[in-house]
């Protein structure tokens, strides 16, 4: 496995692959491996001739400084998780090459950005998309893998690569939760145990509201009251400041992401809370 911090470099090695013939999968991440990173990265191996890894952690996307302070950084594990997969590149830029300073441009997203997440954590997307521009530019025309626990993010990433004409095919991946449900995430480790049992209501909201869609459940905004009570539901032995605290609960249609007046076809119940002092998003079809 290669591991490349130059930009130039990362972008000249994924030049040279392609003129080789070989196809390329970009998997990006902020690091802190997990189970779903690694279905990211096990499809980007079946699925094209090299997979490239992107780790880095960037500041552009974070509205909270504690967020960015905080967050896990386990670059020496990440990488031995990376190769075990047979990851053939892993790409570790430092902050001031993937954004020299000062920093002249600047993505921004309208509308799909707003709404949602965007409420919570304004200038987000723009962090987003301004990295993962830049990340395409350097791959090329490859496949990227993006997950469906960030849904909002895969949205607007898709739709960029639509509006930019970027030569890059997006591929939507599943979420990957552990046996209780819970979908994995880079934050959860920094949650206490008991917060990790408090972290469990983000799913079992969502399992309840999806079984009120299939039960025939037309009223978005029924759907979400479901989901908003069982999150608060109070856990036995839990105190109450690890319960988890609801930011938004919410029935919209996949591709516009707004709350549809009835629902007709197939939604999206996305929801995020806080547990602690760690925000936690997820969500599902129904
Ligand atoms: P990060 O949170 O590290 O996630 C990297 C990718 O892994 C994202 O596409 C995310 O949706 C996916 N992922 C995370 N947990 C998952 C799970 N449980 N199941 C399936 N996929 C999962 O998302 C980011 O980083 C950043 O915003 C990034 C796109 C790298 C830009 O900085």
């Amino acid at each position: 496995m290669d591991r490349i911090s130059s930009a130039r470099e990362f972008q000249s090695v994924c030049d040279s692959l392609r003129i080789q013939g070989k196809t390329i999968g970009l998997v990006p991440t902020m690091g802190a491996l997990h189970d779903g990173h690694k279905q990211l990265m096990t499809l980007a191996k079946q699925q094209c001739d090299v997979a490239a890894v992107s780790i880095f952690v960037n500041a552009l996307q974070f509205d909270n400084p504690v967020d960015l302070e905080k967050y896990p950084r386990t670059i020496e594990a990440d990488l031995e998780f990376a190769k075990d997969l047979g990851v053939d590149v892993v790409f570790t830029p430092k902050s001031q090459e993937m954004h020299p300073e000062p920093i002249l441009f600047h993505l921004e997203v309208d509308r799909l950005s707003q709404a949602l997440e965007g409420a919570f954590r304004p200038g987000h997307f723009a962090g987003v998309v301004t990295v993962v521009a830049k990340l395409f530019i350097l791959a090329g025309r490859c496949r990227a893998y993006f997950g469906e626990k960030d849904f909002q993010q895969l949205a607007i990433i898709s739709r960029m690569v639509e509006e930019m004409h970027f030569p890059v095919e997006i591929v939507p991946v599943p979420i990957v939760r552990d046996e209780r449900g819970l979908a994995l995430s880079s934050r959860n480790m920094r949650l206490t145990p008991d917060q990790l049992v408090s972290a469990l209501a983000l799913s079992r909201s969502l399992f309840s509201g999806r079984d009120a869609v299939a039960a025939g459940e037309k009223n978005p905004e029924k759907v979400e009251e479901l989901m908003s009570e069982e999150l608060s539901r109070e856990i036995s032995g839990i105190a109450k400041s690890d319960l988890a605290r609801l930011d938004y609960a919410l029935v919209v249609d996949p591709s516009t992401l707004t709350r549809p007046e009835r629902i007709e076809g197939p939604v999206r119940l996305l929801i995020a809370a806080r547990v602690g002092a760690v925000r936690l998003i997820d969500n599902i079809g129904a």
